[in-house]
């Protein structure tokens, strides 16, 4: 997208200011100090900003808080509320701020994208970039692209490019320092130019890196996250096939696999899909295309969606088939209430919303999960919350494994089965060890298997 050689020199060890120090910026804000930038992260939230300028990362990461000890050692890190300190610092300033679902609605709420903008253009009065990394709706770039040089002091010297960001929870270290590609979406030469002098240690380790215009950089990120989606709704649509005529759907997978064409990763069935990313985004992609008048090019990411509510719903309807038929005074264990193993996110957890649907069916329900708790507490207090696996389990009619850690792959049915009152598992990620369950007296229930090997009557 870049023409001519930039006439304005790039800083060429740009310091920078990260806004949002969420999931994504205070990542963001950490590798880059790590990787030897200043770096300023900057919240409203001033109970954030104490707590990682005292070294404590206020959300469940592995590998996180050494790094960020670290990068508060090195004096290149800094955390801050105030704006006007960031426009002075930065010579690239990374917007990092959440884009949740508007509630009532599928599209997604740019408040505080629009507000971090705006802070930021208001205050800056020289050359600098502006660079968005939180996932908006397409045309959301170049929109703010000419507001920015509207408001700001600094003019058309203040340049806006866009950067998705694709890291994964419980690999966010990983995915930020090693990443499998980068997008850099710009308007001029001295953009490309200073987003690649941010990301130098990063492009020099042969990262690949598509430079494409504004509007293609927004819509990776979601055509990423919907393809991803597609997937893992897919094979759970698979697995409705499946509990309709005896097959099994582990097997198919592993078999559709094997294919190079279509491959493993994201294709493993079960409860599906959550978190704060792939609901939301696909929701909001199909909102955008119906106002670009494309809604139908992307009609199928309802059904995608769709698939994966059902899934839940379905879990609910294991249990209840292995309570007898209703759930009504049932002892439920929840095992697992964060959206995917090795993280404390809740946000659109598919375990916690079992658990919530079990709950309003009469059962009782006593979820255990072993980093999540604090927050499923908040967002549901009238569940039961055990402080062990053993807590959980004890006395229960039904276990319920809703997210696959792997303390509850590891657990022994022998052991487990001396602590319920009956010995029935639904396992909705496919993560424990069927034969192993059954041989030790369980009745065990999965999305997607047979429950005894059936025949499908013939065609
Ligand atoms: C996702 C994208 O992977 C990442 O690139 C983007 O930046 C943010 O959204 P994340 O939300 O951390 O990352 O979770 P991810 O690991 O992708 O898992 C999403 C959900 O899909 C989880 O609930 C997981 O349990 C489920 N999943 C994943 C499946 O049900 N089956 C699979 O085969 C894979």
């Amino acid at each position: 997208m870049t023409n001519a050689t930039p006439a304005t020199p790039i800083a060429e060890h740009p310091r920078m200011t990260v806004v949002g120090t969420g999931y994504l910026g205070a990542t963001h804000a950490i590798c880059m100090a790590a990787l030897g930038f200043e770096v300023l992260g900057l919240d409203v939230d001033e109970a954030k900003v104490a707590a990682l300028s005292a070294g404590d990362v206020p959300f469940f990461e592995p590998g996180l808080p050494e790094k960020l000890r670290e990068a508060l050692d090195s004096g290149r890190l800094h955390f801050s509320t105030d704006f006007d300190e960031a426009a002075r610092f930065g010579d690239v300033h990374f917007v990092c701020v959440g884009t949740p679902q508007q509630p009532g609605s599928h599209a997604a709420d740019l408040r505080f994208v629009e507000s971090a903008f705006r802070e930021l253009a208001i205050r800056i009065d020289r050359k600098a970039l502006l660079v968005g990394k939180s996932t908006v709706p397409i045309g959301t770039a170049a929109r703010l692209a000419s507001e920015i040089q509207e408001i700001s002091p600094a003019g058309d010297a203040l340049e806006l490019a866009w950067n998705p960001e694709f890291l994964r929870e419980g690999f966010a270290v990983e995915d930020t320092l090693h990443p499998n590609r980068l997008v850099f979406g710009v308007t001029t030469a001295w953009a490309e130019e200073q987003l690649s002098a941010a990301f130098r240690p990063i492009l020099d380790a042969d990262t690949p890196l598509i430079v494409s215009d504004l509007a293609t950089a927004e819509l990776v990120k979601v055509a990423a996250n919907s393809f991803l989606a597609t997937k893992i709704s897919y094979i759970n649509a698979m697995a409705e096939v499946c509990e309709a005529t005896g097959a099994d759907v582990t097997l198919l997978a592993d078999a559709l696999g094997l294919d190079d064409r279509i491959g493993s990763s994201f294709l493993k069935p079960g409860l599906g899909f959550g978190g704060g990313c792939l609901p939301k985004d696909i929701r909001a992609f199909s909102h955008r295309a119906a106002e670009l008048g494309v809604g139908q090019a992307v009609a199928f990411l309802d059904e995608v969606d769709a698939i994966n509510i059902r899934r839940r719903v379905r879990t609910v309807d294991l249990v209840r088939e292995l309570a007898g038929g209703s759930l009504a005074g049932v002892r439920v264990a929840a095992l697992g209430a964060a959206f995917k193993p090795n993280s404390d996110d809740v946000r659109d957890a598919p375990a916690l919303d079992v658990a919530r649907m079990l709950y309003l069916e009469g059962a009782s329900v006593n979820v255990y999960d072993p980093e999540a708790t604090e927050n499923a507490h908040r967002v549901y207090p009238d569940l039961d919350y055990a402080g062990s696996l053993v807590d959980a389990v004890t006395g229960a009619d039904v276990v319920a494994l809703l997210t696959e850690w792997q303390e509850f792959r590891e657990a022994s049915p022998e052991q487990l089965g001396d602590l319920v009152a009956g010995r029935r598992v639904v396992d909705g990620r496919h993560a424990l060890d069927a034969d192993r369950y059954r041989a030790a007296g369980w009745e065990y229930r999965a999305l997607g298997l047979p429950t005894v090997h059936e025949q499908v009557a013939a065609p």
